[in-house]
């Protein structure tokens, strides 16, 4: 898996989240840094264009509200195509059970068929959720690889060492 051309396309929020309060860097984010080091795989942030709220609760209606309405919020920029690569990871913190929308967004424009996938998330409890599930309806044609990869957020700074086992 290591020597095929791959890309990390992930989401992750920064500011105040659940259970770590302010932080810098995404859970997520962490994550796709320590896959990219053991793969030298290019990555790909999903950002919305309006960013969501700093602080935790405002942040959790404003996601909320997008959730119940299945919305595709603008993204800042869009990754085309991924027609170079041939494993794709996808990364995600959980948001009631799923996918945050601008991940939706970006990778229903993306044509999935031949790839291999691999999906890993950061969470507080979830899991994986229904992520894999979720990514297997959007990414048609793909090869989702059932080892999903899921850590707890609070834990990202320890945990290279599960990363390594999985890559
Ligand atoms: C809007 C929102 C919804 C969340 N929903 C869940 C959830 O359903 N299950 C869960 O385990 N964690 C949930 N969390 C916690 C995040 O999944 C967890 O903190 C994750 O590590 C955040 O990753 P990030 O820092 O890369 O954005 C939620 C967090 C937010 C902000």
């Amino acid at each position: 898996m290591k020597d095929k051309k791959s890309i990390i396309i992930y989401f992750s929020r920064a500011d105040e989240n659940y259970a770590v309060g302010y932080i810098e860097k995404g859970n997520t984010e962490v994550i796709a840094e320590y896959i990219r080091d053991l793969t030298g795989a290019d990555m790909f942030k999903v950002e919305r264009k309006e960013p969501y709220a700093k602080d935790y609760q405002t942040c959790i209606e404003e996601a909320q509200v997008e959730q119940n309405n299945n919305e595709r919020p603008e993204l800042l920029h869009t990754l085309e195509s991924i027609d170079e690569y041939e494993v794709i990871y996808i990364g995600s913190p959980v948001w009631w059970g799923i996918l945050p929308q601008p991940m939706v967004t970006q990778l229903e424009k993306l044509n999935f068929e031949g790839k291999t996938v691999r999906v890993f998330t950061t969470h507080e409890g979830s899991g994986l959720g229904s992520i894999p599930s979720q990514i297997k309806r959007i990414c048609k044609g793909a090869n989702v690889l059932e080892d999903g990869l899921a850590i707890r957020g609070s834990t990202v700074n320890n945990s290279k060492n599960r990363v390594e086992d999985w890559v």
